[in-house]
This record gives C-alpha cells, sequence and structure tokens, in this order.
C-alpha cells in the first residue's frame, strides 16, 4: 500500500481542485453560513498513529454523526430492549421523512433517522433532564476521542429548535403512537443539542476507534454491540443513499447535514471526512468521494 500520508494529501489536494462542491443544508440557518470551500480527511489507525490532512483542526457541527453515540449509549442501557421501539431495516426515504411512519404505526425504520434517532435520545433520557443526558454524551464523546475539548454550539442547537418543524411533527406524531415516553419538547431539546456538537475531523476520527474493534483501542461498548452498529451504520447510515455508499465505498459510515462522515474499517482505522456541501441525499458530497478514493488507494473495502 503507497504511504497513508501521501495518499490523505493527495486526495485532500484533488478534492480542493473539485468544481462542483455541493450545497451546505439551508434548513438549518446556523449551517447555511458555512464556507464550502472546506475539506478535511482523518484516519486513526488501530495501532495508534493518526493521519489527518486539509482543514482537519476546524470545528463543525456533527449532526447526525451523534446518532452513532446516543445508539451506542442506547444499546448499553437498553440492550436489545431498545428494538422493541424501534426497527433495524433500511429505509429508503430521506432522512426526515415522515411517510413512513404513519403506515409504521409510529415504530420508525431504523435508529438513523430522524424519527429513529429521536426515539434513541428519548430512550436515554428516561426522565431525566436533558442536561445529564447531554453531559453524559458529552463524557461519551470525550473519552472516546481522549479529547476534553469538545462542545455543544447553543446558537446551532437554538437555530434548529426554530426551525425544526418536521422534527416536531415527528416526535408528536411518536407520542400520539406511545412510542416517546417523554413530553416532545424535551426529547427534541436533547435531540437538537446532540446534533449541535462541534468536534474537528482529527477529534471524530479519534472518537470513532471505539468501533473499529482492535486490541488497545478505547473499548466503551462489546465487541458484539460495536459489530452491530457497523451493521446498521453500513445499511442505513446514510439514509436514501446507503446503498450507493456501500456501492461505492464498501465500509460503514455515518454521515450529518453538517457535512462529516464517520467511516469505520473494522479492524483497521477510524476516518471522518468533512466537507460542508451536500449532494441530493444530503450527505457530504466531496466527503463522499474522498472516502471512495481512500477505500480504493488503501484496499480497505470490507468486500475485498
Ligand atoms: O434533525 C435534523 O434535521 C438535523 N439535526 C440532523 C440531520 C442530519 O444530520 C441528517 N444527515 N445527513
Amino acid at each position: 500500500m503507497p504511504h497513508l500520508p501521501a495518499i490523505l494529501e493527495e486526495i485532500a489536494a484533488e478534492m480542493a481542485a473539485a468544481p462542483e462542491r455541493g450545497r451546505p443544508a439551508d434548513y438549518i440557518p446556523e449551517l447555511a453560513a458555512v464556507d464550502p470551500n472546506q475539506f478535511a480527511i482523518s484516519v486513526a489507525l488501530a495501532d495508534g498513529q493518526q493521519f489527518s490532512a486539509g482543514d482537519a483542526a476546524t470545528k463543525f457541527s456533527i449532526q447526525s454523526v451523534s446518532k452513532v453515540f446516543t445508539l451506542a449509549i442506547a444499546l448499553g442501557r437498553l440492550g436489545d430492549q431498545l428494538w422493541t421501539r424501534v426497527g433495524r431495516e433500511p429505509s429508503g426515504l430521506a432522512f426526515n421523512s415522515i411517510l413512513q411512519l404513519e403506515h409504521e404505526q409510529g415504530r420508525p425504520r431504523n435508529p438513523f433517522i430522524n424519527a429513529g434517532a429521536i426515539v434513541v435520545t428519548d430512550a436515554i433520557l428516561a426522565g431525566h433532564a436533558p442536561r445529564e443526558l447531554l453531559g453524559e454524551l458529552l463524557r461519551f464523546i470525550r473519552t472516546a476521542a481522549e479529547d476534553d475539548d469538545i462542545h455543544i454550539n447553543e446558537s446551532v442547537a437554538r437555530s434548529e429548535s426554530e426551525t425544526g418543524h418536521r422534527n416536531m411533527a415527528l416526535a408528536h406524531f411518536m407520542r400520539a403512537h406511545g412510542n416517546l415516553l417523554n413530553p416532545p419538547e424535551m426529547s427534541l431539546g436533547a435531540y437538537f443539542h446532540q446534533c449541535a456538537v462541534e468536534m474537528t475531523t482529527a477529534q471524530l476520527a479519534r472518537a470513532g476507534r471505539f468501533l473499529v474493534n482492535a486490541p488497545g483501542l478505547p473499548h466503551l461498548v462489546s465487541a458484539t454491540r460495536v459489530r452491530r452498529i457497523n451493521a446498521l451504520m453500513m445499511t442505513c447510515g446514510h439514509y436514501d443513499g446507503s446503498g450507493d455508499f456501500a456501492y461505492r465505498v464498501g465500509l460503514p459510515g455515518k454521515s450529518g447535514v453538517g457535512g462529516g462522515i464517520l467511516v469505520i474499517a473494522p479492524g483497521r482505522a477510524s476516518i471522518a471526512v468533512w466537507s460542508p456541501g451536500l449532494n441530493a441525499q444530503g450527505n457530504s458530497k466531496l466527503g463522499t468521494e474522498a472516502v471512495e478514493l481512500l477505500a480504493r488507494r488503501t484496499g480497505w473495502s470490507v468486500f475485498g
């Protein structure tokens, strides 16, 4: 395999020259203002080495990537009981779709679409104040990243609280079906804040090491649960773009509308990419292209 730092520098240079960068999310006003010309990639290897290229020290809003961390906490806390409230099948629909939810009596298809992630957050909230859950989430992420400089951006959370009417509709609909145990405002408050966690690409790559299943890396959940979270990332992590991501990259990944993607090469590495411009499915356009190149140049696809 060619030298990893050289591969990353090459990819960052190719992405800097890309004519088509996608468009940053504009339904959350704070995200619309982010400069689309930024790009970063970082790889944290199982042996402890880390290599980065581009704007890897710039913080961005992790948004839906946070759903991986809340799912890990929920599985640790509730185990298989979680699956009585949320499914494990790809939805084939947009991340914020409300369509299936009525057909399926308020039980979301999977924990990564918005409805499913709101249920996961509601499940771990379990009557506690959102502040306590957010403290636990930050502790989990900081421990995983071995870095305490990871915080929630209050103005991003507020921006989404003021405009998140689709999420409010999803939450109230699930509450009507008895699949939300806390008042919707509480679960949504926690959900909007978890999405507003800010990290650098380098921090996110380090935080993802708990999903690599390799000796010497942080073990925050059991090896069995790591395998299951990776399976869900592969099948559902990119919403209605999950099949395309598996086809092009061949690795489990979880995207966010802030333009970040966490990708796991099982047994080998945790990879984070970030570029704010999105494709039609709401996933980072250049981020996807970059990990496609990385998987090809390293031979890391799980499909050989
Ligand atoms: O709920 C929302 O709409 C956002 N806070 C997160 C959505 C998201 O990141 C979807 N991923 N691509």
